[in-house]
C-alpha cells in the first residue's frame, strides 16, 4: 500500500501517476518529480500509538514513504541514536548540544536511507541494472542494497573516491568506473550516468532529486526520529553537511510531512553547511540569489569529498526549506572541517569522516556572529564514518611510538607522549 496521490515536476509542472513509474521527467528539464501524500488517509494509519509498535527503521513510517513496505530491501538502516554531547557543548559554549549520529548506518553512512529507498522501488519495476553518480557513499549504499536485492550495480565514481568507498563497491559486487575532471566545475560522473542511462535504458540512482525522485524520500527519516527522539518536543536548529544539497531537501520534506499530519506544530530552523571551497548554495543564501540564476562552483576543493558536488541539484527544494524555517547557511574551511572530525572523536567519542563532521566546522561561527544562541537547542548532523576515509584521519596525528616489550623503553615512550606516571 502507497499513499502517493502524484508526482509532479518542480520545473515544468508536469502531472505524473506514480503507478508509470517514471524517475525523470520526460522533458528532460532537470525538474524532480516531487512526491506528494494523501495525509489524511495517512493520518488514519500513523498515529504516535502505532508508531510505539513499530521497530526503528525506514519503514517504521511506511505510510511516509513512497514504496510499499512488502518490496523493501532492509539492512538496518535508520533508527540512529541522538546523542546528547556534553563536553562538545561545554567545548563550545552552548547549553544543549545533540549529534545525529548516521555513521551508524549499515555502510557508514545517511545515503543508506535514501538507498533503501530508491532500491525498494528498483525492485518493484523488476530493475536488472541501477547506476548512480557519486563521491562514494551514496555508490557505497546503491551497491550494498542492489547486492541485497540480486541487483547489478554500475558505479561511476569521482577519481578522488577514497580507497575504502571503492573498497566497499568492489566487495558489494558493483562495477565502479572511476571518472576524473570534477575540477572543472561540472561533475563528470553524472554525465556518464546519464549517458549511461540513455544509451544502456539502465536505472538511474544517484543521491540527487532530478534523477531519482524517491530516495529523496529516505532521508525523512532523520527529521522523523529527531522530532520522536526529543518527544515531540521543539528544538531549535538542524545543521545539515551539504552537497548536492538532495539530503536538506530530504529533511525539509521530513519536517513538512510532521506538521501535515500533526505530529508536531514547529519547524527546526534548517542550516546548510558547505565547504568554503564549493559552496554555491550558501553563497546563494547569503546573496539572496534565486535558484535558477545559481551557477556550478567553477574550480572545487575541499578535503570533504562528499560534499565536492559543484551544482546542488536540489537547490530549489533546500532554498525553500531554508527560508520557510527561517534558516541561513554557513560554511566551514578545510581546518575548521578537520577540527570538527577531531572535535567530534575527543570529545564524544564519534569517528567521521571530513564530509560526515562538515556542519560541526561552521558551528563555532554561527555562536560568535550571534546567530545561534547559547541557550538554543542544536542537532548537528553526522552523516559518514570516519572508516570512510582512514587516509585522512591518519594524516592528522603522528605515528605511535614502537618499544620491546621493556619497562624502561615504556618510561621513555610515556614521557614523550606526555603521559604522566
Ligand atoms: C557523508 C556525507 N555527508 C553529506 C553529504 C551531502 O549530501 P547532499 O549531496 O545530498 O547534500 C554527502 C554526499 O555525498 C556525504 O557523503
Ligand atoms: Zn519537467
Amino acid at each position: 500500500m502507497s499513499y502517493v496521490t502524484k508526482m509532479v515536476c518542480s520545473r515544468c509542472g508536469k502531472v505524473y501517476d506514480p503507478k508509470e513509474g517514471h524517475v525523470m521527467c520526460d522533458k528532460k528539464d532537470l525538474g524532480r518529480l516531487d512526491v506528494f501524500y494523501d495525509y489524511e488517509k495517512i493520518k488514519e494509519k500513523l498515529t504516535k500509538e502505532s508508531l510505539s509498535k513499530r521497530p526503528h527503521d525506514t519503514w517504521r513510517w511506511k505510510e511516509l514513504m513512497p514504496v510499499d513496505e512488502k518490496f523493501a530491501v532492509k539492512l538496518g538502516e535508520g533508527g540512529t541514536p541522538l546523542i546528547k554531547a556534553t563536553r562538545l557543548a561545554e567545548a563550545y559554549g552552548l547549553k544543549e548540544l545533540y549529534i545525529k549520529d548516521e555513521t551508524r548506518n549499515p555502510t557508514g553512512s545517511f545515503k543508506d536511507r535514501s538507498m533503501s529507498v530508491s532500491v525498494a522501488k528498483a525492485v518493484e519495476l523488476g530493475v536488472k541494472v541501477d547506476t548512480t553518480a557519486s563521491s562514494g557513499n551514496a555508490a557505497a549504499a546503491l551497491a550494498a542494497y542492489s547486492a541485497k536485492a540480486g541487483i547489478k550495480t554500475v558505479a561511476f565514481v569521482l577519481s578522488t573516491a577514497s580507497v575504502s568507498k571503492v573498497a566497499q563497491l568492489k566487495l558489494y559486487g558493483a562495477s565502479v568506473i572511476k571518472v576524473r575532471g570534477i575540477e572543472k566545475g561540472e561533475d563528470p560522473t553524472v554525465k556518464m550516468m546519464l549517458a549511461a542511462v540513455e544509451e544502456m535504458g539502465w536505472y538511474p540512482s544517484p543521491s540527487f532529486g532530478p534523477f531519482n525522485p524517491y530516495q529523496v524520500e529516505g532521508p525523512k527519516g532523520i527529521s522523523f526520529e529527531v522530532a520522536e527522539q526529543f518527544e515531540w518536543k521543539p528544538y531549535d536548529w538542524m545543521l545539515v553537511p551539504t552537497g548536492s544539497s538532495c539530503l536538506l531537501a530530504g529533511i525539509w520534506k521530513g519536517v513538512r510531512d510532521l506538521k501535515e499530519i500533526g505530529f508536531v506544530n514547529y519547524y527546526p530552523r534548517l542550516v546548510p553547511v558547505q565547504p568554503e571551497g564549493n559552496s554555491p548554495l550558501v553563497r546563494a543564501i547569503k546573496n539572496n540569489i534565486p535558484f535558477e540564476k545559481i551557477e556550478a562552483e567553477k574550480h572545487p576543493h575541499t578535503i570533504a569529498s562528499g560534499l565536492s558536488d559543484p551544482y546542488p541539484w536540489d537547490g530549489d527544494a533546500s532554498l525553500e526549506g531554508v527560508k520557510k524555517t527561517r534558516g541561513t547557511g554557513e560554511t566551514a574551511n578545510d581546518e575548521e572541517i578537520a577540527q570538527a572530525v577531531k572535535d567530534l572523536a575527543k570529545y564524544e567519542g564519534i569517528f567521521a569522516e571530513p564530509s560526515g563532521a562538515a556542519a560541526l566546522g561552521a558551528l563555532r561561527k554561527l555562536i560568535d556572529n550571534k546567530v545561534i544562541d547559547r541557550s538554543d537547542r542544536v542537532v548537528v548532523l553526522v552523516t559518514g564514518s570516519g572508516f570512510k576515509d582512514l587516509a585522512f584521519a591518519q594524516s592528522l596525528y603522528k605515528e605511535p611510538p614502537e618499544i620491546d616489550a621493556d619497562i624502561n623503553q615504556l618510561k621513555k615512550a610515556l614521557k614523550e607522549e606526555g603521559v604522566p606516571f
